[in-house]
């Protein structure tokens, strides 16, 4: 009999406001963020195993391959270190399931770059384990498992538009209308999140502390779906501590200037540089212009806001 086998898609992000609190007691950082999905997925496969083994394989998109080549494995945990992996326990440990699973990534959201693949990873892997395994999860039961494995992961099972508060876990819809065009320049070389964080904490040293806040610009060209607006609020305050941890970063963000693109920032923590067009057409033409300017290993088209998880099919033998 064939074993049971689910697949589940989950997208990438970009934060378009990126608002950070002083360090918190415990260890994290009070945020107020609004993110946004695009249309880069990672798709995760889980296939039941009647022993309790789990194995992992990944491999890119042909779209993400000819961007960054096909070496994945060099770049991406293939054991517990990765979140699927990690996902996967979770749920089996929740529901007390005596099975294992086979997973499977097809990944088509840059690596390490602040676009929360590795999140999306997570939430894919624990709604197709849950539905594999038949544990009758509920919503609010993935919310919180998602929220156990990190701060980006409830998002990724959400999708669309959110404003996210407390790590960025406690999520709540934004208004938006129409769709937004991205291109992502991505770098050779990853950033790693709590470096990005501590950097941060250093540059902030002596300041007095600020309460995270929303912007109240990103929320009305958001909701009157105004992409000239929009690029104008954009914001991150992890920016200066990424460019400070790789400053060839901002060479990216005056190409994206040059090419008149809307607005640019980095993106969660980096080192991927987001930059707004005002059409698809336009985002080749700035992708184009980063090429030429090579300040980027490549570049990545995409739009959103993208629906959160969703199961693309379910073999029950
Ligand atoms: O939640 P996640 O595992 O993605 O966080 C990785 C690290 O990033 C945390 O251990 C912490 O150092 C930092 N972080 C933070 N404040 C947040 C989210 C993450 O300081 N709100």
């Amino acid at each position: 009999m064939a074993a049971r086998r689910v697949r589940v898609r989950a997208p990438g992000k970009v934060n378009l406001q990126l608002s950070v609190g002083p360090l918190a007691e415990d260890g994290f950082h009070p945020l107020a963020t609004v993110f946004q999905a695009v249309d880069l997925y990672e798709t995760v496969t889980a296939t039941v195993r009647a022993d309790r083994r789990i194995t992992l394989a990944v491999d890119p998109t042909p779209a993400l391959a000819a961007a960054v080549g096909d070496d994945i494995g060099a770049v991406v945990p293939l054991d517990q270190g990765n979140l699927a992996w990690q996902a996967a326990l979770a749920v089996r440990e929740r529901y007390g399931i005596d099975a294992g699973i086979d997973l499977h990534i097809l990944k088509g959201v840059p690596v390490a770059g602040g676009m929360a693949g590795g999140s999306a990873d997570a939430a894919a892997a624990a709604v197709a384990c849950a539905q594999a395994w038949d544990c009758g999860a509920t919503r609010t039961e993935l919310d919180e498992i998602c929220a156990s494995l990190g701060s980006d992961v409830p998002f990724s099972l959400h999708g669309h538009t959110a404003v996210g508060l407390g790590r960025g876990d406690t999520l709540s819809p934004a208004m938006t209308r129409g769709q937004f065009h991205w291109v992502f320049a991505i770098q050779d070389q990853g950033l790693s999140t709590p470096e990005v964080f501590r950097e941060f904490d250093r540059l902030g040293a002596g300041a007095p502390p600020a309460a995270p806040a929303l912007s109240d610009e990103v929320m009305h060209a958001l909701a009157a779906g105004d992409p000239h607006a929009l690029g104008a609020a954009l914001s991150n305050d992890l920016q200066d501590a990424a460019l400070s941890l790789a400053p060839h970063l901002d060479r990216t963000l005056t190409a994206m200037e040059e090419a008149e693109a809307l607005g640019a920032i980095i993106s969660g923590s980096g080192p991927t540089v987001a930059g707004l067009a005002a059409s698809r057409h336009h985002a080749l033409a700035i992708a184009a212009h980063l090429h030429a300017a090579k300040v980027a290993a490549a570049t990545v088209i995409a739009s959103g806001p993208a629906p959160g998880a969703v199961v693309l099919d379910d073999s029950t033998p």
